[in-house]
């Protein structure tokens, strides 16, 4: 039976690591609370002028290079999951696609805030599966220190920069590395729990006076963080269910990195023991988009996921929207 198959896997991180301390110099917190509130102790930050693009295209040159092909291979589809494009028009996918020297590929733009990653290797999946793909590309790219509101210590303490893509071939279902499948849902009476106000064509973007924030991000943590745990928590055992996998059998459970708390609780409610909880939060923040394949590739290098293993990915973010996939890990080194 044919299936998508994790083909290869690259990230990349910008250089610039923001340490908590340097955020608590800049606001009114502290090491320890955001340590122990979140599970964070660093985040990447872009420097000026680095976009999402720029990250993505290393990030997919990468993953190019995990799975033995050259800038320029017969890559027909690029599928990027973003909160933060390089432009509200075009989209970044196809700009990302020629500087890869993939101008043949059909290339789009997915936004799906931090669920943007599965939701994209679903819809790549079905590329495959329906043959109007051989090899896809998959990034989640994100630059959200250019959206975070510098007034706003909620917000500016959680997130990092970063990408990571996938390569996806069509392969067979029985193969190391082929998606078993996947759930994808959302709820957009809940859409102004994650939001950007202004800039779109609800609120355009209008000269800004100081004081005026609907440009940046805004999040309202507490009602986020039980809506986290519950869809991902659901959407996890929907998926075990559909794809006939007992939950004792998930070697690994890699979930959004949105806060260390939220991971342990995702756990504790599918029945996964934590320590089989992937987790780099504490390393490169919430990454949104990026934060599962970026989770993948640390999983990878460090050893912890062995060919053949099963892994159950699970997100969840802003729309509200959430998603989750399950595969074999396949042998593979991230680059
Ligand atoms: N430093 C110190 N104090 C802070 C900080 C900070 N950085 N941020 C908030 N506080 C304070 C608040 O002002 C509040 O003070 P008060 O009690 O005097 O009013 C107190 O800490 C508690 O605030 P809460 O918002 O209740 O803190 P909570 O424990 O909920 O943690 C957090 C906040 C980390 C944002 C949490 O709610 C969370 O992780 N939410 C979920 C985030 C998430 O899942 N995101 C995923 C989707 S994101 C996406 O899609 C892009």
């Amino acid at each position: 039976m044919p299936a998508a198959v994790l083909g290869g896997l690259g990230t990349y991180l910008p250089p610039r690591r923001v340490s908590n301390e340097e955020l608590a110099d800049r606001f009114d917190t502290s090491d320890e609370w955001i340590r122990t509130r979140t599970g964070i102790r660093q985040r990447r930050w872009a420097d000026t002028g680095q976009s999402t693009g720029d990250l993505a295209t290393e990030a997919g040159h990468r993953a190019l290079k995990s799975a033995g092909l050259d800038l320029g291979a017969d890559v027909d589809l690029v599928v990027l999951a973003t909160t933060t494009p390089d432009h509200p028009c075009p989209a970044t996918a196809p700009d990302v696609a020629a500087r890869l020297g993939l101008s043949r590929a059909a290339a789009y733009d997915i936004s799906a805030v931090c669920s943007g990653f599965v939701y994209a290797l679903e819809v790549a999946s079905n590329a495959l599966l329906a043959g109007r793909a051989q090899t896809a590309l998959v990034i989640g790219a994100e630059t959200y220190s250019t959206i975070l509101n510098p007034q706003d210590r909620t917000t500016s303490v959680i997130f990092g920069d970063g990408a990571g893509a996938a390569v996806l071939r069509r392969g067979e279902a029985d193969e190391p590395g082929a998606f078993a499948g996947f759930d994808l849902g959302s709820d957009g009476n809940d859409k102004d729990l994650i939001c950007i106000p202004d800039g779109g064509s609800r609120q355009r973007a209008t000269h800004q006076e100081p004081g005026d924030d609907g440009r940046y991000f805004t999040m309202q943590g507490k009602k986020v963080f039980a809506s986290a745990v519950r869809r991902m928590s659901e959407s996890s055992a929907a998926l075990l269910d559909r794809v006939g996998w007992p939950v004792d059998s998930v070697d690994h459970l890699v979930g959004h990195q949105a806060n260390v708390r939220i991971l342990r609780a995702v756990a504790e409610q599918i029945g996964i023991e934590a320590a089989r909880a992937v987790i780099d939060i504490d390393r490169v923040g919430n990454t949104s988009a990026a934060s599962i394949p970026l989770a993948l590739a640390e999983a990878s290098s460090a050893g912890t996921v062995a060919p053949g293993d099963r892994v159950l990915l699970t997100a969840f973010g802003g729309g509200l929207t959430w998603g989750s996939a399950a595969l074999t890990w396949p042998d593979i080194t991230a680059c």
